[in-house]
């Protein structure tokens, strides 16, 4: 809370040399004038002064704040802070500036006005600050405002993604079967991991209905009890086959596969050092801190780096590189045989990541690996079912013994509901499908390659990607969201803006998906309306390609 007044020009020449907040916002000229019930005078206000441009970028219901119906924002936040003086401050400031009420439990706010963020809040002080709630309550009160205490955590953390920008607001975006990219009626979505339509696709559409007929809904169990049925032993097969592996082991999605199988390597293999590529996903570093392995992180697609690194170890030492082939928010592509070249001098397990490249690259859509003429060299490979194969799932590809361990020993497998027929039914028609069909795939690189140089052309800053990946930087997360929601409001152009921790702050951007479905026409009108908004917003144009 004493962060929030800091951040106000006036309060913070004032905060520092007194303790008694109260008086402080006395002399506040705004504060002192302020009637928080009257939303025209806080909007006219606010343009001038920064302490309320604060407050309302904090409570993003303020415009439709009701005054004496819901009560002040202000005091609501201070209820939400401070339980044990919400009954009196917000049974008395219903219509009232908040801040003289403030004054009615003097001492008490300036107290415990001063919460740090959540991840600094100390142990014992909290604990005090619980305890004494709980002692000072008779047995009637008990149980609520301790619990209400733990609710800071909660909205001090929610505090913080909404100060830094970066709070999320997931939009409804119902897809229309047979209609994609088209959302709610006309809406063009511009930024769905559906890379080829697969979603959509009739080929699959029907293998679900069928699956759903014969089998009905969900699959019963987990692998081990009554769960597994003829779709996962196909599509176990379908996919080994296309990686040119042993054996394929499903999971609920490439996330849990990812843990699950880096983890599970880590605890079968006594002493093994992990080597991780700086941009991995989440799910990669995930599975390595789960592991509790040492790691090493070497700078992105740096094989120099990945040697020196590779190079402390003795040779002997168990080893694995844990790497990407298409980095989805850059679009950049790691160096497989590189990589592989490494892991052979150093005696080094590798696993690789195709999420973004199964489906789309290969002459058979088996990933990067394949188009590169490098699978065979891989030891992991984890793919994902729910983006160019359009439906959902995981799985990793490798040698029996590698498969058959981690369906033996990972928690994440062994103790889970196994995928739903439908599911895997629709995904092994998809697999199939894509195997031996390449007018999606050529279409699809046809369709990138087009939109980044239209946008180019334009002079809007896109990343010069060798890969299907389009992203756009802007590098400023309320910006980003702002450019987003005039995009949908006024062009009806759906593009989720992403922000830290997605991709590194000041590197906010606009990640384009085109596909085989979008057509020409879409697509000039997207470049037509990012023009338009580029010039709305003052962002310069003709800048040259974006650098990351
Ligand atoms: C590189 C990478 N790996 C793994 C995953 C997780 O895949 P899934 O969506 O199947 O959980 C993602 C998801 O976006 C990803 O980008």
């Amino acid at each position: 809370m004493m962060e929030f007044f800091k951040k106000c020009p006036f309060f913070s020449k004032y905060t520092k040399e007194s303790s008694n907040l109260i008086q402080n916002i006395s002399k506040c000229p705004f504060a002192s004038q302020a009637n928080f019930s009257n939303q025209n005078q806080i909007r006219s206000m606010h343009n001038e002064c920064p302490f309320i441009k604060q407050i309302k970028r904090n409570y993003s219901t303020l415009p439709e704040f009701k005054g004496e119906k819901e009560g002040c924002p202000f005091s609501n936040f201070i209820r939400n802070k401070i339980p044990e003086v919400s009954v009196q401050v917000v049974a008395e400031t219903k219509n009232v500036c908040p801040f003289k009420h403030l004054a009615v439990v003097q001492g008490k706010v300036e107290e415990q006005l001063d919460i740090p963020p959540p991840t600094s809040i100390p142990k014992s002080s909290l604990s005090n600050q619980i305890s004494s709630l709980v002692e000072t309550q008779t047995p009637t009160q008990k149980k609520t405002p301790a619990k209400e205490t733990y609710e800071i955590f909660f909205s001090n953390a929610l505090d913080k993604v909404r100060n830094e920008g970066r709070y999320r607001v997931f939009r409804n975006m119902t897809r229309q079967c047979g209609q994609y990219p088209k959302t709610h009626g006309e809406t063009i979505v511009w930024c769905s991991n559906d890379y080829l339509g697969m979603g959509q696709h009739p080929v699959v559409l029907q293998a679900i209905q069928e699956a759903v007929s014969q089998c009905g809904a969900g699959s019963g169990g987990t692998r081990n009890i009554a769960g597994t049925n003829k779709f996962h032993l196909k599509l176990e097969a379908e996919l080994a086959d296309l990686h040119g592996k042993e054996s394929s082991l499903l999971f609920a999605n490439c996330y849990s596969a990812n843990v699950a199988a880096i983890s599970t390597i880590v605890q079968l293999i006594p002493g093994l050092t992990l080597f991780s590529d700086a941009k991995n996903h989440a799910s990669l570093i995930d599975g390595i801190r789960t592991s509790r392995a040492n790691k090493e992180v070497f700078k992105h697609n740096d094989l120099k780096h990945l040697e020196e690194l590779l190079s402390k170890y003795d040779k002997k030492a168990p080893k694995m590189i844990i790497f990407e082939s298409v980095y989805s928010m850059d679009g950049t592509v790691g160096p497989i045989e590189g990589i592989c070249d490494l892991a052979q001098k150093y005696n080094a397990l590798t696993f690789i990541d195709e999420v973004h490249a199964v489906g789309l690259y290969g002459e058979r859509g088996a990933g990067i690996a394949e188009r590169d003429g490098v699978m065979h060299r891989l030891d992991i490979i984890s793919g994902t079912l729910a983006k160019a194969f359009g439906v959902y799932g995981g799985y990793i590809s490798s040698s029996n013994n590698i498969i058959d361990a981690v369906r033996s020993y990972a928690p994440g497998f062994i103790f889970t509901t196994a995928l739903p027929p439908s599911v895997t039914a629709g995904a092994l028609a998809s697999v199939r499908h894509l195997k031996s069909s390449k007018i999606e795939r050529q279409t699809h690189q046809r369709k990138a390659k087009e939109l980044k140089k239209l946008l180019k052309e334009n002079g809007l800053p896109v990343l010069d990607t060798s890969t299907h990946i389009v992203p756009l930087m802007i590098g400023d997360p309320i910006l980003c969201k702002k450019m987003s929601d005039r995009l949908l409001e006024k062009f009806n152009i759906y593009v989720q803006p992403i922000n830290y921790p997605t991709v590194p702050v000041g590197t906010e951007r606009f990640r384009l998906t085109p596909s085989p479905v979008h057509t020409d026409e879409m697509m000039r009108s997207l470049v037509v309306a990012l023009c338009q908004l580029w010039d709305e917003f003052g962002l310069p144009r003709n800048r040259g390609v974006a650098a990351v």
